[in-house]
């Protein structure tokens, strides 16, 4: 059975970066709104020590401030040098504007 979440509220994404570290189950995860849709991955970049909602977003990729490593955030896939390897997502539900996530 799916075990829903509640982390935070749509208004609490900044409409500056777009983007809200938050916390599950001890883990940092990186909540995106892309244009109303709310998704969901790890928020530390698989290649070093940095937190992907200091990111810049763009056309639904997230670029590392690091080393501008950049990710699809739908997918999660990597999209160039730095970065090989995937991000782990999370199942996303919004309900009466709260944010719900399911490690699942
Ligand atoms: Fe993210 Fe290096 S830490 S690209």
């Amino acid at each position: 059975m799916t075990t829903w979440t509640p982390v935070a509220q749509v208004g609490d994404i900044s409409p500056d970066t777009g983007t809200l570290r938050v916390a599950l189950d001890g883990e940092a995860v990186c909540l995106y709104d892309l244009q109303g849709d709310i998704c969901a991955t790890q928020d530390r970049c698989p290649h070093g020590n940095a937190s992907l909602a200091d990111g810049y977003m763009e056309d639904g990729t997230i670029e590392c401030p690091l080393h501008q490593g950049v990710f699809d955030i739908r997918s999660g896939k990597p999209q160039c040098p730095p970065v090989t390897t995937d991000l782990r997502r999370y199942a996303v539900r919004v309900e009466a504007g709260t944010i719900y996530l399911s490690a699942e």
